[in-house]
């Protein structure tokens, strides 16, 4: 990733953290979009402790012109966009599909479903304009298969697999390749209260994956970078499952 330039929404904790970091570790310029400044600004000064190459720009998903502004910031200070990481999400407290909110479903779909589209949108515009590039959504398990408890989110990581595929298959011969990460548990902040601080919950989801475990937010970011890579030129419309097993059951 010499040279190139990269953003990721979402980028101030958990996998978006770690996938920020390894862009850098591997040598490209990062841009972290984020909601919350503090913890974006973490993420900016832990890659140039390390002698990388990152700044902050304050992104709301749900706001298209955010998304137009963090491209043009990304462009204008690092001189290019050539891969994409939209991850920022957010999912729904445990309640069966009868007795969810409105709220709820209205929050998933605006940040997990046009949060994705909203970011790709203005990644695609640009790298039409500009040679192509590499676009990587996370998804989720739950964007395979379904989860009893969680209707929204399971609907909102399913609609990201469909915006992915259908992108894919639509700039395929612009030199833009999109793709998505399918992950399974992953020890992050969402997980935490996935578990709601309940120890048992906590096993039981772990008992889920054939693996015993969840996995490190950096087992994520290494599929996240390698997809943006050239090493995987050939790999466009796939939900790559980064999930322990759990799917293969
Ligand atoms: N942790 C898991 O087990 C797991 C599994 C599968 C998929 N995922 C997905 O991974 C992604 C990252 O989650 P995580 O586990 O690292 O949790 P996390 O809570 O640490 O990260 C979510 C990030 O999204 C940001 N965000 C939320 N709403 C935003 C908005 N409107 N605009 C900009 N940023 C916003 C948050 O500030 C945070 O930095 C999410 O899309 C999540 O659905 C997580």
């Amino acid at each position: 990733m010499i040279g190139k330039v990269a953003l990721v929404t979402g980028g101030g904790s958990g996998i978006g953290r770690a996938t920020a970091i390894k862009f850098a570790s591997e040598g490209a310029s990062v841009v972290i979009g984020n909601r919350n400044e503090k913890a974006g600004q973490e993420t900016v000064d832990l890659i140039q402790e390390a002698g990388g190459k990152a700044s902050f720009c304050r992104t709301d998903v749900t706001k298209l012109e955010h998304l137009q502004n963090l491209v043009k910031y990304t462009v204008d200070t690092y001189g290019g966009l050539h891969a994409a990481f939209n991850n920022a999400g957010v999912h729904d407290p445990q309640a069966m599909t009868t007795e969810q909110s409105e709220e709820t479903f209205e929050l998933l779909m605006d940040v997990n479903v046009r949060g994705a589209w909203y970011s790709m949108k203005c990644e695609i515009e640009h790298m039409l304009e500009n040679g192509g590039g590499a676009i990587v959504n996370n998804s989720s398990a739950a964007g395979v298969i379904g989860f009893p408890g969680h209707a929204h989110y399971v609907a909102s990581k399913h609609a990201v697999l469909g915006l992915t595929k259908t992108a894919a298959v639509e700039y395929a011969k612009q030199g833009i390749r999109v793709n998505a990460v399918c992950p399974g548990g992953v020890e992050t902040r969402m997980a935490d209260t996935f578990a709601r601080g309940d120890s048992a919950t906590r096993e039981y989801i772990k008992s889920l994956h054939p693996i015993g475990r969840l996995a490190q937010p950096e087992e994520i970011a290494n599929a996240v970078v390698w997809l943006c890579s050239d090493e995987a030129s050939f790999v466009l419309g796939q939900g790559i499952n980064i999930d322990g097993g759990l799917t293969a059951i």
